[in-house]
């Protein structure tokens, strides 16, 4: 399997740090790829800045050199997380100028599985209408609202209730994060 995770410049960096600390590139492809400004939130977010997974392939937004922003080699899934309303604006219109929206859009196209992980509050028309074109083409939209009935007490396990479920949803087994009336021993 081989997944792309992509990183925007919504609040929330956490949430791809937690992510890519729960795949591991010894059992699937990983590739990432980030946005200029998600550049600039890891650097507020993230003391140390983002750590990658040994093995993981970390691609150049402006180069279209990779496997992804051609149709006839895309990922089986990619992740925007977080996603910004601006990323998702592009998505939902087709733009392709980077390598990343290039990505999306073929992933879109192959009928490959797309979880965007938005963070914005509130919404306004135009969000919600792209989130509604996007949900008709096919895509996953997976908001950064995470669930406190979990009874987190760590910022950490708070982002972790919203990476179970992107994992939940690239099929990935996962013990992240308490699921609503298990057992627990
Ligand atoms: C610290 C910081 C936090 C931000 N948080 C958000 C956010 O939660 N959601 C959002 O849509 N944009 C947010 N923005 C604005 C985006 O970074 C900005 O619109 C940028 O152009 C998005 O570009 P990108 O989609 O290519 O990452 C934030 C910017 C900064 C500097």
């Amino acid at each position: 399997m081989k997944i792309l995770v992509a990183i925007t410049g919504a609040s929330g960096a956490l949430y791809a740090q937690r992510l890519l600390d729960n795949l591991d590139p010894r059992e699937r492809e990983i590739h990432v790829v980030q946005s200029h400004y998600a550049q600039q939130v890891i650097a507020e977010e993230l003391p140390g800045g983002l750590k990658l997974p040994d093995g993981a392939k970390l691609h150049n937004l402006k180069s279209m050199n990779a496997p992804f922003a051609s149709g006839s080699n895309p990922p089986d899934a990619m992740v925007v997380i977080p996603c910004t309303m601006g990323t998702m604006g592009r998505i939902a219109h087709g733009y392709s100028e980077d390598v990343l929206l290039r990505a999306a859009d073929v992933v879109l196209k192959e009928r490959k599985k797309l979880i965007l992980v938005p963070r914005e509050t509130p919404l306004s028309l135009v969000h919600v209408k792209n989130m509604e074109l996007l949900l008709q083409a096919g895509a996953t939209i997976l908001p950064a609202n995470p669930g406190f009935y979990s009874g987190a007490k760590t910022v950490v396990a708070l982002a972790d209730t919203i990476v179970a479920r992107v994992l939940d949803h690239l099929g990935i087994e996962n013990q992240l994060a308490p699921r609503w009336a298990e057992e627990r021993e």
